[in-house]
């Protein structure tokens, strides 16, 4: 077994894009950070070195952390933060799993700039036999002219929301579509006939995204680092945090430019007036008898087959058409049978403003968003370093409920009133170690636009149902896939819809469910679970390293 090792330093580095200057916090000074490659099975140390004045962690998004809990990142869930100096070695294993995931700050909104890929080549050939000619890390973000750390606590502070941001980028880069970035522009080369797998990841901090390349179709083979049965459409949707591995071939006739636009648009289900939806970068088709470089200006930003903003038939219908690879090599171990089910509405609320302050939520009250009308309270120390130490110092409750408070219809809720029972706390689901889990995520689609992709740490599931409307206990179920249903790590429940997804839980330790919108977690759209540690020695977590940070 290898070890690969890596020096993170999280520090300032000041970043230009739409002719606006600021400093942007970074992994080694590069936007997007270093990307982290890995084999299969290989032992990883990375050690993070905090340079700045303020807290940072890092999270290996979808890294399994089987034992090994206290790598996983997300601030007061796992570890206290890596105080400004201080660093922390992340150490872990990547055991059975492979393909593309992303790893990203998990502190704030500090996942803004400090994100990057994480590819884990797989031991084994790919399950496809196009041969590949190169492997394109493709990385969707957002960038904001303004100071983002002040846009978050503002929303703190006053229960408000973000700005939109000021353009999607295509790896660190906006495009022709705005102000002064032609020359950041995302070109990429093709040699005609040639087969890519371009690893697609998106760490956008608030929006869903649609991807499509003129004229190219794209075949779908992984998502959340999970083989697909390949799925050939001609666009995807990619919601924060999934990742998805598509292959392209360079099979048309190249065009007068050699150059093929690729774009990638917000998912909204309603629209907002906006221009700057849109980022366009290139696949320019390599020809050895064209010497003139092509200059993006003159050329055409059209995707037609780029659905529209409000296209959620196409976003649903994509998502539900993934499904697992199951073949004997990887098989799709769905639990047939489960032991422990739980419902759970998520949320968008609103809430009184208290007398005296000023609210910027909507009509004047403060935005909150729940599970269950819980509302998450960050802790001021790690969930796991008090459940381990068995400090009882009301860092968190157990009791996380189960069902929602008040029978949930979906036709029904549309008050303002029903919204506003929020509780808050840090209420967390306790588990033994094995339990067959169920959770059905229930959208109210009270305030919301949009899907929300929820995301599970420590743990795969299977996505067996989903739809719009309520959720059916009786009638969803039977119609179940517990054949092939696709296994992720962020799963887009539908707006005004829900998703039923289930796994087990045999990884001992703390994990963090939350929406991978960042402002849905700032307001509160969060639980956590326990796995407890199973019977067997190699069923219980490690002991925390001696370099864990404090709080
Ligand atoms: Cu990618 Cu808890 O996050």
């Amino acid at each position: 077994q290898t070890t690969r090792r890596f020096k993170f330093n999280v520090e300032w580095k000041k970043v230009t894009r739409l002719c606006h200057a600021k400093q942007l916090l970074t992994v080694n000074g590069q936007y997007p950070g270093p990307t982290i490659i890995v084999d299969e099975g290989d032992n990883v140390e990375i050690k993070v070195t905090n340079k700045i004045a303020g807290n940072t962690t890092i999270h290996w998004h979808g890294v399994r952390q089987y034992r090994t809990g206290w790598a996983d990142g997300p601030a007061y869930v796992t570890q206290c933060p890596i105080r400004g100096g201080q660093s922390y070695t992340y150490k872990f294993s990547v055991i059975n799993q492979r393909g593309t995931l992303l790893w990203h700050a998990h502190y704030g909104w500090q996942r803004l700039s400090v994100h990057g890929a994480f590819i884990i080549k797989p031991r084994n050939p790919f399950p496809f036999s196009a041969p590949i000619q190169a492997e394109i890390p493709i990385i969707f973000g957002e960038w904001w002219n303004v100071d983002v750390d002040a846009m978050e606590n503002d929303i703190v502070l006053y229960g408000g929301g973000p700005s939109g941001s000021d353009a999607f980028t295509i790896n660190g880069l906006p495009g022709p579509l705005f102000p002064c970035s032609t020359k950041d522009t995302f070109i990429q080369t093709v040699e005609p006939g040639k087969t890519y797998l371009l690893r697609i990841i998106n760490a956008a901090l608030n929006q869903e995204l649609f991807f499509a390349i003129a004229n190219h179709t794209l075949t779908v083979v992984e998502a959340d680092a999970v083989y697909t049965k390949p799925y050939t459409t001609s666009a995807i949707m990619i919601a924060p945090g999934q990742t998805t591995n598509v292959l392209i071939t360079a099979d048309q006739n190249p065009n007068p430019t050699n150059m093929f636009p690729m774009a990638t648009r917000a998912y909204l289900t309603s629209i907002f007036p906006s221009d700057k939806n849109t980022t366009v970068g290139y696949l320019r088709y390599k020809n050895t008898k064209t010497t003139k470089k092509s200059n993006p200006t003159t050329l055409s930003y059209n995707v037609e087959n780029l659905p529209l903003m409000n296209d959620n038939t196409f976003a649903t219908t994509f998502s539900d058409s993934l499904r697992s690879l199951a073949s004997a090599q990887y098989p799709c171990n769905v639990p047939q049978k489960i032991d422990k089910q739980v419902v759970t509405t998520i949320s968008l609320n609103l809430q009184d403003c208290p007398p005296g302050k000023t609210c910027q939520g909507y009509e004047g009250k403060n935005f909150l968003a729940s599970m269950n009308n819980q509302s998450f309270v960050r802790p001021y120390m790690s969930i796991l370093e008090s459940y381990y130490k068995n400090l009882t110092k009301k860092v968190f409750s157990k009791g996380f409920p189960t069902k929602p408070p008040n029978a949930f219809d979906y036709t029904g809720v549309n008050s303002l009133t029903e919204n506003m029972n929020t509780g808050f706390g840090t209420k967390v689901l306790v588990l033994p170690f094995g339990t067959n889990l169920e959770i059905v995520f229930q959208d109210t689609a009270f305030l919301n636009l949009e899907n929300h992709p929820i995301h599970v740490h420590g743990h795969n599931f299977f996505i067996v149902g989903a739809g719009f409307g309520n959720f059916d206990p009786v009638r969803h179920p039977k119609k179940y896939n517990l054949i092939d249903p696709p296994e992720r790590n962020t799963v887009a429940v539908p707006q005004g819809g829900w998703a039923a997804i289930r796994l087990k839980a045999d990884n001992p330790g703390v994990w963090f469910i939350h929406c991978h919108i960042e402002v849905h977690t700032t307001w509160g759209l969060a639980t956590a679970f326990i796995v407890q540690n199973g019977p067997s020695p190699n069923q219980s977590i490690f002991p925390p390293p001696k370099d864990l940070p404090t709080c």
